[in-house]
């Protein structure tokens, strides 16, 4: 089926590219910016997808408290436009979301379910969960898939992400103070881009979590990328007031991904063999 991948030039667009057997066309934000819906929809109607596949979206979780109305613009009104059109035309819409609509519940330690009710504690994870409520209100056919912390190779140049800022920093730092109070999974773009595909060919639309297997800190992740590579570079734990970020990110946001792995008959890969794979891309196409 002909697919149109938004942000196509970002880490997961790249990596969806990339897997696609069908025929695909990845925009770039320069071919389709999302904001600017005349040229959009245009573009959209000129290529006539059959599958929508929505990549791009405002992901500076700290800038977002000081310009919410931005995070909004591209993570909630701009996919309800993209769903409602789809909805008009028989479109399959596939939107991404985040393990920051959850956070609030401090007392957390067990993974969170897709019926779990959401609780986002930035401005960030606020503008992902609107963005998730718009798509599912406004398309029968669509997906919502929410991950964490992704890592892989982008078109895009420049895209950063937790392991590139690792191996960046350890080029100049002996030592380095990471957070260790977030346990999340992180998830490798190959790994996310191909579950994806799977979900799709079900047919079965709805909300979906999707990560890599297992949890980690970001503490435990650098410790594991540095000791992948051989590095000497010494990692300290620090809390996330010490750190002092502007946005709160939950301390606890595991996702349970069952409803994925029932669904499609797949199961993720665990975040250590993710990382290791990773680690033998190039981080940059
Ligand atoms: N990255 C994460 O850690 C993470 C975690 C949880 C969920 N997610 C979600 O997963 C999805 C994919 O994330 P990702 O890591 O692939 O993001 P990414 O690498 O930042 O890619 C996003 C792409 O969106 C493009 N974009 C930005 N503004 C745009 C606009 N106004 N119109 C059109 N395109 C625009 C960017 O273009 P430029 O290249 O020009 O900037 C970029 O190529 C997103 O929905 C994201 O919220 C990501």
């Amino acid at each position: 089926m002909k697919t149109v991948i938004l942000g196509g030039y970002g880490q997961l667009g790249t990596a969806l590219e990339k897997l696609s057997e069908e025929p695909v066309v990845a925009l770039s934000r320069k071919d389709a910016d999302l904001t600017n819906a005349e040229p959009l929809f245009a573009k959209l109607e000129s290529l006539s997808p059959e599958i929508l596949i929505n990549c791009a979206a405002y992901n500076l979780v700290d800038q977002a408290e000081a310009e919410p109305d931005v995070a909004f613009a591209l993570n909630a009104e701009a996919p309800a436009r993209l769903a409602e059109w789809c909805e008009g035309r028989g479109i399959i819409f596939v939107h991404f979301s985040s393990d920051y609509v959850f956070g609030g519940d401090t007392s957390r330690d067990v993974p969170y379910r897709e019926d779990d009710v959401p609780f986002p504690v930035s401005r960030y994870g606020e503008s992902k969960l609107a963005g998730e409520r718009n798509v599912l209100a406004a398309c029968k056919q669509s997906f919502v898939i929410r991950t964490c912390g992704l890592y892989g190779p982008s078109r895009s140049p420049g895209k950063g992400n937790f392991i590139k800022t690792m191996l960046k920093l350890a080029e100049t730092r002996d030592e380095l103070n990471i957070v260790d109070d977030q346990r999340c999974t992180p998830t490798f773009t190959k790994d996310l881009a191909l579950a994806s595909h799977q979900l799709i060919s079900t047919s079965t639309f709805g909300l979906y979590h999707a990560t890599n297997s297992g949890s980690m800190t970001w503490y435990e992740l650098a410790k594991e990328v540095f000791r992948l590579q051989n590095l000497p570079t010494v990692v300290h734990p620090i809390t996330s007031e010490q750190f002092g970020a502007a946005a709160q990110r939950p301390a606890y946001s595991v996702l349970d991904c069952s409803k994925l792995s029932q669904t499609t008959q797949v199961s993720m890969p665990s975040w250590q063999s993710a990382v290791e794979r990773s680690l033998k891309c190039p981080q940059n196409e």
